[in-house]
């Protein structure tokens, strides 16, 4: 028998938190709807330089050329809360998987269990173990279409593998 009351929810994190993460969480937003199983979807940066900020213009201007034009999110850094709120915390690349499981680890060896499964994205639908998102921000306008297209393909295989059948 399946529960739909269980509600699965998901943390996308990069460094900057203007980039890849808000573009993952809209794609994944998009993606998912309103889907019974999906519970809070947010994103955060494993830094603190860009607190409060919107998102990239580029970031946006890719998600609006796709259709999702009602996304609006201000950066902020990741924090102890979010280990124990979420059920998984997916990070964009090698750093911030080894940053963020340095916090995991911190808040554990304080005597907190904590409950965030915290994994690369690429896990999901990688086209090799651990596909890392690029990170576009120093680069062309044409690499945020490909963080659209790698976040897409996460987001699909993870809704597919772990929330259209958990039970
Ligand atoms: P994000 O991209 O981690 O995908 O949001 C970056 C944003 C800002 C910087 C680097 C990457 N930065 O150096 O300020």
């Amino acid at each position: 028998m399946t529960d739909s009351s269980i509600k699965i929810s998901v943390l996308f994190v990069c460094l900057g938190n203007i980039c890849r993460s808000p573009m993952a969480e809209g794609v994944f937003r998009s993606l998912a709807k309103s889907h019974p199983r999906v519970g809070d979807v947010d994103s955060a940066g494993t830094g603190a330089y860009h607190t409060l900020n919107p998102p990239d213009d580029r970031t946006i201007d890719t998600l609006r050329r796709h259709g999702i034009i009602d996304y609006d999110h201000g950066a902020r850094q990741v924090r102890t809360k979010d280990f124990h709120e979420f059920d998984y915390i997916f990070a964009m690349d090698a750093y911030n998987f080894n940053d963020l499981q340095r916090l995991q680890r911190r808040v554990e060896t304080r005597g907190q269990k904590t409950k965030a499964k915290v994994m690369i994205f690429g896990d999901f639908g990688g086209r090799r173990k651990g596909e890392e998102v690029i990170d576009p921000y120093y680069g062309a306008d044409s690499g945020f279409e490909e963080v659209y297209e790698q976040v897409t393909r996460f987001s699909k295989n993870f809704l597919e593998q772990v929330v259209y059948t958990s039970t």
